[in-house]
Order: structure tokens, then sequence, then C-alpha cells
């Protein structure tokens, strides 16, 4: 192991401390955090060093763990990455469209509701995208089923901004003008800038924190799950124990949905490919 310390910095971050708050990230979220993390603890952790008026990373340590249930979600909202974007491959999105959202309108095991699994949902624009593909499928669809989308996530900062549905404008800006208008609003004055969901996506989406590596405080099974750019962070072991609970957790012919540098291969056989990091359930 080669961890590049740095030692001009406004605090001391030894290696040791590097490897003790890896350690613990890795116990509570399965996380595997790599040598080159180093600098982006710093970047993310100083903060919290500032805050607490401590010296150095070995009395943030020290802090950590004798404050675990004080200090553990700031520790977990500094260092989880949530890089996520409205529409994020897109072709997951057409999918659904195109084959996911029409074959679970034919079957039976989806009575009134499709129920999906926005699972590690980040600042909410994965759940809200579905909640604007299903919306939008099954409108047009005499007597369709109704959505119904769990969005979770450890991380409870990243679920306050997802729960309240605003966005700066920006993240908006390459959608299509249709979905725009219809599913988004432009704040004024002192909003202007921003943009707010529309109270109709919000209906839809139930926002819950549930860390994965735990046991999940959640009743009955999905017909589609999300969970995308999450276990690229976890090893060999926590992915498959992780796949195999999924698969529990979907019905039979559920839809399991990865992240694109994500894959199933060699981690477990209940599902089948049906596409690009796109599986049904087999077993
Ligand atoms: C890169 S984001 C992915 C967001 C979205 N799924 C996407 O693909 O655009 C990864 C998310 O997984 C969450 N995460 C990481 N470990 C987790 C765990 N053990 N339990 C629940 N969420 C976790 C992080 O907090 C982060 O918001």
């Amino acid at each position: 192991m080669v961890v590049k310390v740095n030692n001009s910095r406004e605090y001391v971050f030894t290696e040791k401390d590097f490897n003790s708050l890896r350690k613990i990230a890795n116990n509570h979220t399965g996380i595997i955090v790599t040598d080159d993390k180093y600098d982006m603890y710093y970047a993310r952790l100083v903060k919290r060093i500032r805050a607490l008026k401590l010296g150095s990373f070995a009395d943030y340590v020290k802090y950590l763990k004798n404050n675990m249930s004080m200090e553990f979600t700031p520790f977990i909202d500094s260092i989880t990455t949530n890089l996520t974007s409205f529409f994020r491959e897109p072709h997951h999105f057409e999918m659904m469209r195109d084959s996911i959202i029409p074959d679970l309108c034919g079957r039976s095991d989806v009575g009134q509701g499709i129920k999906v699994w926005s699972a590690g949902c980040s600042t909410g624009e994965e759940p809200y995208t579905l909640a604007i593909t299903l919306l939008d499928e099954l409108g047009g669809i005499r007597n369709a089923p109704k959505p119904k989308i769990l969005a979770s996530d450890i991380d409870t900062t990243v679920l306050a901004k997802a729960s309240r549905g605003v966005y700066e404008l920006s993240r908006v800006e390459g959608l299509e003008t249709g979905i725009k208008r219809r599913w988004f609003f432009k704040g004024k004055g002192s909003n202007a800038g921003n943009v707010r969901v529309s109270p109709e996506l919000q209906k839809v989406i139930e926002f819950k924190q549930v860390n994965l590596m735990q046991e999940w405080p959640i009743t009955g099974r999905f017909h589609i799950i999300f969970c995308r750019n999450v276990v690229i962070y976890f090893d060999k072991p926590t992915k498959t124990k992780l796949l195999n609970r999924y698969a529990d957790q979907l019905v039979d012919g559920g839809y399991m949905i990865l992240g694109h540098s994500e894959s199933l291969q060699g981690l477990t056989d209940r599902f089948q490919t049906i596409g690009k990091t796109v599986y049904k359930k087999i077993g």
C-alpha cells in the first residue's frame, strides 16, 4: 500500500489516520476506500475538523470513535460520492419505456401498482427520472397500474435535497423541452435560477434512509430495482451478498438495473442479462 502523505497541510493527516477512517467507512458502508482517496478524505473531512475545532486528523479519529452515534452521520455524509444527473445512462429509461413497462403492464403480479426501488438515489435525479418515465408512459394506457417508487440512500444530506426537489436550472437544461414543460417549474424572485419538480412526481416517491449493508426497513417485493453506480465501491463478497438480497426482494421476472461500469458476471446466477447492465430475475 502506497499512500502519498502530504505533510505541508494545515492539519496533520497520517497514513494511520487515513487507515482508521477508511476502516470505519468500510465496516459500516461496505465501500472500499482505495489509496488514491487520501486527498479526497482530507478535503472532505477537514471541514468537520474545523467545525469541531479539533487540532488534527488523529483528534478526529478519536472524536469519531468516542461519539459514533452523533458523528457517524456527518462522517458518512462527508465521504460518500454522490455524482448523479437526470436521465443519466438514458438507455435504461428507453428500455423501461420500450419493453419493461409494457411487459409489466401485461402481468398479473403487478395488480394496482408497479413498485420500483432506486437504491443509492443520491440527490434524487434518478428517482425523479423514473417517476417521469413511468408517469409519461402509464398516462397513455387505460386502467394502467400506478407507479410507487422507494428512493433510498445512506447519506441524509443528499436525501434531504432529494425530497425537497429543487435543483439549479443548469441541471435540467439538456432535457427535452416537453419534459421540462410538464415536470419542472421555474423559480421566480428569490428562486430565480432554480427549478422545482412537479408535486405529481413527489407524490409517487417515498424517500427513506437505508444502509444497504444493514437490515432493510422494507416490506413487499419490487418489480424493478435500480442500483446504479453504487456497488462499484464494494468488494466482491459484499457485491454478491447484496445482489442476492436484491434477487430476494424482487418478484419473479423482476428487473435489476446496474450502472455503466458494473456487472453481475461472476457474482450471482439468479439473473439473466437482457440488455446493457439490465437483468431479469430467473431464480
Ligand atoms: C454515485 S451515487 C449514484 C447515484 C445514482 N444511483 C446514479 O447512478 O446516478 C452513489 C450513492 O450510493 C450511496 N451509498 C453508498 N454506500 C451506500 C450504502 N452502504 N447504503 C446506501 N447507500 C449507499 C451514496 O451515498 C451515493 O449517494
